[in-house]
C-alpha cells in the first residue's frame, strides 16, 4: 500500500498489460504523486488482449485520468483512442493515454523518454550518424524518434531474414523520405557502421540479466567519438555501457530512459513538472531489492 491519501476527488492512473505483476510503474508514479502532493493514485490492471476494447471503454466510463500501456497492447490500443500524438502515429504504437474530459489521446513516451534522456546529457541527434541495434518494438519507437530528431540512421538486426528491419526501414522512409540501411548484425557490418558514428543505441535484450556478461558489440569496435544509449536497465550498468566508458564514450543508461518515459507521462496527466530523479531512484531501489 502507498501512503497516498485517497478521497472522493482523487484522480486514478494505471498501467495495463498482460502479464503486469512485475511492473515498476506503480511504485515510480505513486512516489512522484506523494512527492509533488498532487491528488492522484496509480495502480495496475491485468487486461487480456480480447478485453482491451472493454478496458478502454471502462477508462472513459470511470473517468480514469491516465493509462500506461505495455506488452502486448501498445499497437492494438490505438484503434480505441480519439486522437494520436503525431510521433505516436508515426511509430504506430502508444504507451501512454491521457483522458481529457472524455477525449482519449495516445502518446509514445518510450520514444520521447529516450530523446529526453539523450538531451539531458547534451547528446544531439540532428544530422548525427546513428547506429541502432535491433528492429523490434522498442527499436520502432526509438528509431522513429531519432529520425524525427534529424538523425541519420543505420539499423542492424540479428535475423538473417530482415523482414522486420525492412518493415521498420520502410516506415522510416515513408515518414522521413530518407533511405535507411537495414543490415544484418555482424561484426563486419558493425565495424563499418560504427566508423565515424556519433551515437549507438542498443534496443535488443542482449546484456540483460541473467545473461549480463553478454554484449551486442565487441569492445574493440567502440570509440571515444561515440555516445552509447543502452535500453537494457537490468543490470543498471550493462557490459556494453562499461565497455563504452572504457573506450571514452559518453553513456546513457536504460534506467534514465525508463525514468523519463514515466516522468513525461506524469507531466501529461498532472500538468506539473515531474520529479524525474526521484522516479529514477525509486526504479533503482526496486531493481536492487533482493
Ligand atoms: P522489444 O519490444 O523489446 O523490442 P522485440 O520486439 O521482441 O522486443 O524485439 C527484440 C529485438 O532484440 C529484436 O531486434 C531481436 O532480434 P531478432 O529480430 O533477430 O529476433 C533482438 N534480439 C533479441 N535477442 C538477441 C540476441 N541474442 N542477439 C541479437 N539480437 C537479439
Amino acid at each position: 500500500m502507498t501512503e497516498n491519501s485517497i478521497s472522493g476527488t482523487t484522480s486514478v492512473c494505471a498501467v495495463i498489460g498482460d502479464p503486469i505483476e512485475h511492473t515498476m510503474s506503480p511504485a515510480m508514479h505513486n512516489a512522484a504523486f506523494r512527492e509533488t502532493g498532487v491528488d492522484f493514485v496509480y495502480t495496475a490492471f491485468r487486461v487480456s488482449a480480447k478485453e482491451l476494447g472493454e478496458a478502454i471503454r471502462g477508462m472513459r466510463a470511470l473517468g480514469i485520468k491516465g493509462l500506461n500501456v505495455t506488452i502486448p497492447h501498445k499497437v492494438a490500443v490505438m484503434a480505441f483512442l480519439d486522437e494520436l500524438d503525431p510521433l505516436a502515429e508515426k511509430i504506430g504504437a502508444v504507451n501512454t493515454i491521457v483522458n481529457d474530459g472524455g477525449v482519449l489521446t495516445g502518446f509514445n513516451t518510450d520514444a520521447s523518454g529516450a530523446m529526453r534522456a539523450l538531451a539531458e546529457r547534451g547528446i544531439e541527434t540532428d544530422g548525427r550518424k546513428i547506429v541502432v541495434l535491433g528492429a523490434g518494438g522498442a527499436s520502432r519507437a526509438v528509431s522513429l524518434a531519432l529520425a524525427d530528431g534529424g538523425g541519420r540512421l543505420t539499423i542492424l538486426n540479428r535475423r538473417e531474414e530482415l523482414d522486420w528491419a525492412e518493415e521498420l526501414a520502410a516506415r522510416l522512409a515513408r515518414f522521413f523520405g530518407s533511405n535507411i540501411p537495414a543490415l544484418e548484425l555482424t561484426d563486419d557490418n558493425l565495424a563499418g557502421a560504427l566508423d565515424g558514428a556519433d551515437l549507438l543505441v542498443n534496443t535488443t535484450s542482449v546484456g540483460m540479466v541473467p545473461r549480463a556478461e553478454s554484449t551486442p558489440v565487441k569492445a574493440s569496435l567502440l570509440h571515444g567519438g561515440l555516445a552509447v544509449l543502452d535500453i537494457v536497465y537490468n543490470p543498471l550498468k550493462t557490459k556494453l555501457l562499461g565497455d563504452a566508458e572504457t573506450a571514452g564514450a559518453a553513456t546513457v543508461a536504460g534506467i534514465e530512459m525508463l525514468a523519463w518515459q514515466g516522468a513525461i507521462a506524469f507531466e501529461k496527466w498532472t500538468g506539473k513538472p515531474a520529479p524525474n530523479r526521484l522516479m529514477r531512484d525509486e526504479a533503482v531501489r526496486l531493481l536492487e531489492k533482493p
